[in-house]
Formats: structure tokens, C-alpha cells, sequence
């Protein structure tokens, strides 16, 4: 059992140490505990009624037994695997990914336990036709997994048939079919319906699940498990973490404490929530988050259906790289931003500085100290710049990276959601605005049906010259 976590502090947006123009008194954080108490247990309530179906996917038993049995079966004939995925079904893959495998997995053998790994979640000519020239000659090394609930999205769709002609012509119809696995709706939908004419492998995209919450679903765990991430461990750290974000104790529960606190800002005219990662290998889980925060939040009405355009704006930046680019306007910028940094307590990998040149002595107090405690003693440093000028400052302690720990993180953050979804009144799991846009793109490639779009869609679509410098 690993006894690794995360933990949530949150002292440092506390009127005690940034005052109370900006901080956070006691008073206020006994309001926020009256007000957030009777929504964890209503939250409670939802799983029980089934409408938060992601709270039980650690304690599936089908999931990883389904997965493991297709990671098992491909695992000897694949030398790569490529999912093919948008949004919710490639950001969770893409971060476990870069969080829980070596920073070369790609290209050295040795630091691999599985195949290479390409997730493709974009539209991009150069891109693919860089890649597909590459992987032309080993495409029966190669396992496609086509990720998508509905098998309409644009671009996984124009993915997956470019892929589809490519392995028909090389392969023929036999070999073609072996190739891809396709993740998707249990039942109905245009790639369950592709799948069950060719005769693909599939595994299920959860009924009840949005691609935003299905990461421990088959959606994320099939890539993980088959590159050797230990999918066992990251379910138990997500049942780990299950235990403390069920409390209805408040101060004991982290996510409530999360969405208090963030709630609590977005109030006070702090609408920008920055997670600021202090570890490479985390900084995809930022992008997973933004992705989540943004989709579920984001909302032009509330519960009922009366205008709010509520929602705060997820930010991402990486620690140390974006001290360099973006902690100027964060100080002396507008005080309008909440930060989260995440932190590592003990890196499984140091490295000691080496001496510096002896012309150099100014280089001297980085030698002989490890990159980890330059590494924390920066995100410190910056924290303490913010704190300096009042910018109120939340961290997540990973007691150490690991399958377990970022299981913890997920469902952290997934609960974190639909608190602070009841917080702001609004439904945290549809995205209606993503619609349109879609269905404009349809209307603009020609799709039947979408002809009176497109004819609302001219005047955009047309340049007007006396506009264009
Ligand atoms: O979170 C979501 O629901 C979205 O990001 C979807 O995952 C994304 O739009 C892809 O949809 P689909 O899985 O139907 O291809």
C-alpha cells in the first residue's frame, strides 16, 4: 500500500498573511463552511442518485479488467500506439502520460516499459503527414486508437479516416481491422456503429461520464496501462482521495475547501485561477484541469435559467519556465488572479550541480546542491514575491509523483469541479457553447443538413478588404 498523497494547503490566502483587502478572515472562512457544508452533502446525494457517475469509476472492476485483457492481447505485435482523440478523450491520456512516464519514453527503449505513445488531438496537415511518413513502413507494429464517444467529431473522424484508408490500402480489410481499437459508446453512435461493421476491438466511454471526467475510464486508462503505467495504483490513490472528499467536514475535505476558496474569489473580482505547476512532468495536468475548469464552469446560465455568464478563467503556467515570462504582470499586473501551485516533496530523480569554473565564483552557491531544492526554493521564492504584493496563493503537495498521487490529484480536482459547480448555481456537466462552433464547421464543409447555417455563416466567412491591412 503506498501511503504517498497530495494535500491541499491554504494558509497563504489567509487575511493573516495577505491582509484582509485581499485575504481570506476567519469569519469569512466559518461563512464559507456554512455555505459549502450542506453542498457537500447534496453533492453526496447526487453520486448516490447516479447523476455524478465519474465518483465510482475507481471502484469499477470491468474497466481495468476489460483494458488489461486488450493491452495484453496487443501489447507483443505493437511497437506504437496512437490515440486519435479531442478535448476530454486525449487530455487525461496526454497527462498521465508526461506525469507518470520518463521524460524520453519515446525515443529510448530502455526508459520504456510499452510501446511509443502519440496522442493526435488536432488538425494538422504538417503534423500528420510528418508522422504518417514515418510510421508507413511499420503499420503492423502500429495500434490506432480512435477515441470518441460520439464518432462525430471533425477532427478525430477526419483523423480516423485518413488512418482507415491508409491501413485499407496496406493492409486490406483483415489487417486493417486488427489495427484499431475504438473507445466509444457502449450502444449507439457513429463509431459504435463503424466498429461493429468492421469488427474492431472496442472498449466503453461510460453512459453518464463527459469526456471531461472519463480519464479513469477506459478512455485514459487503455494508453496508461499499456505503457506501463500501474492503472491498479492510480484507481486506489482516486479511492484514496474518495475518503476525503466525501466528508462533510469542511476543513477536512479538500475539495470543498478548493471551491470554497475559489468560489469565494471569483466573488471578489479574482476570476482568473492560474495553476502554476513546479515539476515538468505535471505540467500536462494543468492543461487536463484547464480543459475541466473552463468546460464545466463556464456558463451563460444557471440552474434556473436565468442569465449569469459566470465562470472563471483557468490559466496554466509552468514553473520555473513562466517566472520568466509571466510573473511580472502576475505581481504588478492586475490583482485580479488566484494562483495554485503544485508542488513535489521528494523528486524520485536529482540531480547534484556540478563546481563551478574558479574565474566564476558567483557561480558557486548553485554547486554541490540538488536541482529539487532549486526547483522548490524558486517556486518558494515566487510565492513569496506574490504573498509580498498581496496576491492570494494556494499549493498542492505531492508528497511524491506517482500513479498513486496523481489518481488522488484527479478526482481532487474532478470533485472540486462539482462543488463549485453547486457553488455557482450552475449545471457542471454540459458544455452547450461548444456546439455551435461545431456545427458551423459542418455547415462550412459541406455536411447535408447545415445549409441554412451556412448561409448565416457568409458574412464571417467573407473577407471584407476594407478591413485587411
Ligand atoms: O469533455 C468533453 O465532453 C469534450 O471535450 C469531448 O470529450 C470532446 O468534444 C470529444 O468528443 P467525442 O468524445 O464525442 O469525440
Amino acid at each position: 500500500m503506498n501511503n504517498s498523497k497530495v494535500h491541499f494547503y491554504y494558509k497563504n490566502v489567509t487575511a493573516e498573511v495577505i491582509g484582509t483587502e485581499h485575504g481570506i478572515t476567519a469569519e469569512q472562512i466559518d461563512e464559507l463552511a456554512q455555505k459549502t457544508t450542506p453542498l457537500i452533502e447534496k453533492l453526496n446525494e447526487h453520486r448516490k442518485a447516479g447523476k455524478t457517475r465519474y465518483r465510482d469509476l475507481p471502484y469499477n472492476e470491468q474497466y481495468p479488467k476489460q483494458v488489461c485483457e486488450i493491452a495484453g492481447q496487443v501489447t507483443k505485435e505493437c511497437e506504437n500506439f496512437v490515440v486519435l482523440g479531442i478535448g476530454g478523450s486525449a487530455l487525461g491520456n496526454i497527462a498521465l502520460q508526461t506525469a507518470l512516464n520518463p521524460y524520453l519514453y519515446n525515443l529510448d527503449p530502455a526508459q520504456r516499459k510499452g510501446p511509443r505513445l502519440f496522442v493526435f488531438d488536432n488538425v494538422d496537415a504538417m503534423q500528420l503527414t510528418s508522422f504518417l511518413s514515418w510510421i508507413g513502413d511499420k503499420l503492423d507494429k502500429t495500434i490506432f486508437n480512435v477515441v470518441s464517444k460520439s464518432g462525430r467529431t471533425a477532427e478525430t473522424a477526419a483523423q480516423f479516416l485518413i488512418i482507415r484508408q491508409m491501413l485499407l490500402e496496406k493492409l486490406g480489410p483483415t489487417g486493417y481491422k486488427k489495427q484499431i481499437i475504438a473507445t466509444t459508446d457502449p450502444k449507439e453512435g457513429t463509431m459504435r456503429k463503424i466498429a461493429s461493421e468492421a469488427g474492431f476491438r472496442t472498449l466503453e466511454v461510460p453512459d453518464g461520464v463527459g469526456g471531461r471526467f472519463s480519464v479513469l475510464s477506459p478512455v485514459g486508462l487503455l494508453s496508461a496501462a499499456l505503457c506501463g503505467i500501474d492503472i491498479e495504483s492510480l484507481l486506489a490513490g482516486a479511492r484514496d482521495m474518495d475518503q476525503r472528499v466525501s466528508r462533510t467536514d469542511f476543513f477536512a475535505n479538500p475539495a470543498a475547501l478548493n471551491a470554497a476558496i475559489n468560489w469565494h474569489y471569483y466573488n471578489r473580482g479574482k476570476r482568473i485561477s492560474v495553476m502554476f505547476p513546479y515539476a515538468w512532468r505535471l505540467k500536462d495536468l494543468s492543461d487536463w484541469y484547464r480543459q475541466l475548469w473552463a468546460e464545466s464552469l463556464g456558463k451563460s446560465k444557471n440552474i434556473k435559467g436565468q442569465d449569469v455568464f459566470i465562470g472563471p478563467t483557468p490559466v496554466n503556467a509552468l514553473g520555473t519556465t513562466d517566472q520568466h515570462s509571466q510573473v511580472q504582470l502576475y505581481r504588478e499586473g492586475p490583482n485580479d488572479k488566484l494562483f495554485t501551485f503544485l508542488q513535489v516533496r521528494d523528486f524520485d530523480n536529482d540531480i547534484v550541480i556540478g563546481a563551478a569554473p574558479e574565474s566564476t565564483p558567483e557561480l558557486n552557491y548553485l554547486a554541490g546542491k540538488h536541482m529539487s531544492r532549486l526547483l522548490n526554493s524558486e517556486k518558494t521564492g515566487t510565492e513569496y514575491a506574490l504573498l509580498h504584493d498581496k496576491r492570494p496563493c494556494l499549493t498542492v503537495f505531492f508528497d511524491q509523483v506517482n500513479a498513486f498521487t496523481i489518481g488522488q490529484f484527479i478526482y481532487l480536482f474532478e470533485t472540486t469541479t462539482s462543488l463549485a459547480g453547486l457553488l455557482f448555481e450552475i449545471n457542471a456537466y454540459d458544455q452547450p457553447a461548444v456546439e455551435l462552433g461545431k456545427e458551423a464547421t459542418f455547415a462550412l464543409m459541406g455536411q447535408p443538413g447545415y445549409e441554412e447555417l451556412a448561409e448565416k455563416i457568409k458574412p464571417v466567412q467573407q473577407i471584407d478588404g476594407g478591413y485587411l491591412v
